[in-house]
C-alpha cells in the first residue's frame, strides 16, 4: 500500500475526490497527511473530518522532513499555490503530481492559476480546453504530462462557468492517476508518460 501526502492552498475538492476514491475501495494507498501552507484553508478541515493527519506548514525544508519520515511515496499537489524548490523536487523525483486546470501547454505557468486559467482560456476564444495532470519538475507546469481531459469551451462561457466544467474533469482524471500510481502502473520515460 502506498502512502500519499497531499499538500492544498484552498477548499481541497480534489483532495476530496482522492478521499473518495480510497474509501470506495479504488485506490491501493492511503492518506497520511495533509499540509496547506494557508492557514484557512478548507481543505485542512475535509482531511480531519475523515481522520486524516492535516496540518498548516509554509516551511518547505520542515515539509520535507516529514514527508520522509512519513515515508511518503506520492505527493500530490491538488490546488497548492506554490512552486517547489529543485531540493524538492529532486528529493521526490517522479513521485509529486500536480492537476491543473487547462491543457497545457497552454495557459500554465507563473501566475496561471485559478480563476485566471479560464478567463485566459475564455478571452482568447479556444473551443477546448481541459485538466492535465503531470509530473512535477523545478519549473512551473512543465513536467511530464500523464493524464488529460477535455473540456468544450461553449459560446456563452464565462471564466466561472468553465472552471466549474473543467473542475468536474479534475475530479475523474486526479484519482484516476492517482489509482493507477499506486498499482504501479505509470512508466515514465523522458517525456513520455505510459499508463499500462
Ligand atoms: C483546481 O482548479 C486545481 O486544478 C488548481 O487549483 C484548484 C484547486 O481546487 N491547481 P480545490 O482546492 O481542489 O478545490
Amino acid at each position: 500500500m502506498k502512502n500519499i501526502a497531499v499538500l492544498l492552498s484552498g477548499g481541497g475538492t480534489n483532495l476530496q475526490s482522492i478521499i473518495d476514491a480510497i474509501e470506495a475501495g479504488k485506490v491501493n494507498g492511503r492518506i497520511k497527511l495533509v499540509i496547506s501552507n494557508k492557514k484557512d484553508a478548507y481543505g485542512l478541515k475535509r482531511a480531519e473530518k475523515h481522520n486524516i493527519k492535516a496540518s498548516f506548514d509554509n516551511d518547505e525544508s520542515s515539509i520535507i522532513e516529514r514527508l520522509l519520515s512519513e515515508e511518503i511515496d506520492l505527493v500530490v499537489l491538488a490546488g497548492f499555490l506554490k512552486i517547489l524548490s529543485p531540493k524538492f523536487t529532486k528529493t521526490f523525483e517522479n513521485k509529486i503530481i500536480n492537476i491543473h486546470p487547462s491543457l497545457i501547454p497552454s495557459f500554465c505557468g507563473v501566475g496561471y492559476y485559478g480563476l485566471n486559467v479560464h478567463k485566459a482560456a475564455v478571452d482568447y476564444g479556444v473551443k477546448v480546453s481541459g485538466a492535465t495532470v503531470h509530473f512535477v519538475d523545478e519549473n512551473a507546469d512543465t513536467g511530464p504530462i500523464i493524464a488529460q481531459e477535455v473540456v468544450e469551451v461553449l459560446a456563452d462561457d464565462t471564466a466561472e462557468t468553465l472552471q466549474r466544467r473543467v473542475l468536474e474533469v479534475e475530479h475523474s482524471i486526479l484519482p484516476m492517476v492517482v489509482e493507477k500510481y499506486c498499482d504501479d502502473k505509470i512508466e515514465v520515460s523522458g517525456r513520455r508518460v505510459y499508463i499500462k
